[in-house]
């Protein structure tokens, strides 16, 4: 598989998808053969753990608040999300994340996440955006950077998702 470095950076292809699958708490249940190898971690290591597991410094806690909200309401969210590998290296994906829907019972049962690698052109706004969030985060809490992140939103005059699908 066409995984590479750069630094301390993991690169996947851009045809490749970095697969998932939670439970409703967010323990893994399954993982696909990429999602092993950037990760580092073994199959067995992984299902079962927490998905914080990959969870990076560098992330705000209000994505994932934005996360966790939308899906749990049903519907779907797309994020950028920066990983921590097993031995402290990093890699960026462009995140679809879903409920899985039971048919029968129309319930919610677990969550999805299909990855692909993100576009220059979004990182090159993301990543700011989110460092000045994490700063938000340490002064004032997830409520300053929610703001922070509502502010750009409104300045631009577009929603969350208009916002992230823009840098295709
Ligand atoms: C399907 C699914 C996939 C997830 N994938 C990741 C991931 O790749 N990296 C990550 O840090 N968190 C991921 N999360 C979010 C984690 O469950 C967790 O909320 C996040 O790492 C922040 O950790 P905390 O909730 O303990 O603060 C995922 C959640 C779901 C439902």
């Amino acid at each position: 598989m066409a995984i590479t470095q750069k630094g301390n950076e993991l690169f996947f292809g851009e045809d490749q998808f970095v697969v998932s699958k939670t439970d409703l708490k967010g323990k893994i249940t399954y993982v696909n053969d990429l999602c092993i190898e950037m990760c580092g971690y073994t199959e067995k290591e992984m299902i079962g753990a927490p998905h914080n597991i990959l969870r990076h410094p560098d992330m705000p806690r209000a994505v994932f608040k934005l996360l966790w909200d939308k899906v749990q309401a049903g519907d779907e969210i797309f994020a950028y999300v920066k990983n921590r590998t097993k031995s402290g290296q990093f890699y960026w994906v462009h995140a679809y994340i879903t409920p899985i829907v039971d048919t029968r019972s129309a319930k919610i049962i677990g969550y999805h996440s299909v990855r692909r690698c993100p576009s220059p052109k979004g990182l090159s706004v993301i990543e700011p955006l989110y460092r000045q969030m994490l700063e938000a985060e340490k002064s004032g809490g997830m409520q300053s950077s929610l703001a922070l992140l509502d502010n750009t939103l409104a300045k631009l005059k577009v929603s969350y998702a208009e916002f992230i699908l823009s840098y295709e």
